[in-house]
């Protein structure tokens, strides 16, 4: 039952062993295969080597999946007869909500596990409850509070799994979907170098280490990422950053807003402090409130800025921010359940 996990060399997500074991997940050049997309049948549990050709397959059918539901008001069957288990190990209302709308806006049906209904509160491994969930779905989602999980999950099972999420690690759909948002509201064609700023808690946020992968594959040297932390111990992780410098990405640090920083900046994207993360309530008080995002700040960023945070906000972005058309975060989240449905009609090879 062993299958590969993570982006396969080719720059496709992770490639199921069976039927195709050791085959490497077509590239653009590559001859056409029995899979109709790179996405066909594959894990997905991390942005790294996802290729340019995958992001615009998977973008491209999101639009189309968008415009049958919102204009043409069609019903959807593509997933009749197919099942998605959630396995949600960690609170979630945005992803698991539009994984399971996803599922449900194609006529599939879900399971829903939550640690209290699951077994894992019975002391069952991980990779059993995992097992057990292969034998009644066609995919999982999962979320786990343990970096690295998602990726032992998808070897021990040999149906696709899609992380939503391992602790600190990455949480690559909602960087599919901040990619796809981006494209989205920011003018086209791009400027020549995008400035996305990063602001708040980059250690812990799993969601700004995927995009930041993302936005290395998919704009290569026509993007800067500014991390402005407030809190020298919410730094990038170190390790990620020199990887990340290392593939050529052109990035900087910042303890606070800097005017240059403002100016030029082209998305903001922002994040809470993950509290949930912190070993020490007073390590967690001292970042806590160290940054807000409010109109003076609005007032000082290009008038194309996306303003962008994938939720939950606590106290980093005014509510008075929201009327501002710039404040994209409300249709970044709309945008996650057509890019959700892609990804699972997709991976389940049925649109
Ligand atoms: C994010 C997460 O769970 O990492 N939320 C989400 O999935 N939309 C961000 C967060 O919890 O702060």
């Amino acid at each position: 039952m062993s299958a590969s996990s993570g982006a396969s060399p080719s720059g496709s997500p992770a490639k199921r062993s069976k039927p195709h074991a050791q085959q490497a997940a077509p590239s653009p050049k590559a001859p056409p295969s029995s899979l109709s997309t790179p996405w066909a049948r594959h894990s997905f549990i991390s942005t790294e080597n996802v290729s340019v050709e995958a992001c615009e397959v998977l973008f491209a059918k999101a639009d189309e999946l968008r415009d049958k539901i919102e204009n043409r008001k069609q019903v959807l069957k593509n997933a009749e007869g197919k099942i998605l288990a959630l396995c949600f190990l960690e609170p979630s209302t945005r992803t698991m909500c539009s994984f399971s709308a996803a599922m449900q806006r194609m006529g599939g049906g879900v399971l829903n596990i939550t640690p209290s209904d699951s077994s894992v509160a019975k002391g069952e491994t991980l990779q059993d409850t995992i097992k057990c969930l292969s034998c009644y779905a066609d995919a999982i989602v999962l979320r786990h509070p343990v970096k690295g999980s998602t990726k032992l999950a998808a070897e021990a099972v040999d149906i696709p799994l899609i992380s939503a999420g391992d602790g600190v690690g990455e949480h690559p759909t909602q960087a599919l979907l901040d990619l796809y948002t981006i494209l989205r509201e920011q003018p086209s064609p791009l400027p020549e170098t995008l400035h996305v700023t990063f602001l708040g808690d980059a250690k812990n946020g799993r969601t700004v280490h995927s995009l930041a992968r993302l936005l290395t594959t998919y704009l290569s040297k026509r993007v800067h990422i500014s991390y402005v932390c407030p809190v020298q111990s919410l730094r990038m992780p170190r390790e990620l950053f020199d990887e990340l410098s290392r593939l050529g990405l052109s990035q900087s640090e910042h303890d606070s807003l800097d005017a240059d920083v403002v100016q030029s900046t082209d998305v903001l994207y922002v994040t809470r402090v993950q509290k949930e993360r912190f070993e020490s309530a007073d390590d967690y008080l001292k970042a806590k409130g160290t940054f807000v995002v409010n109109p003076a700040l609005m007032t000082r960023l290009k008038p194309t800025c996306t303003v962008m945070h994938p939720l939950p906000r606590v106290d980093e972005i005014d509510v008075q921010v929201d009327s501002d058309p710039r404040a994209a975060y409300f249709r970044q989240m709309k945008n996650g359940l057509y890019v959700r449905m892609a990804l699972l009609g997709l991976v389940l090879d049925i649109v």
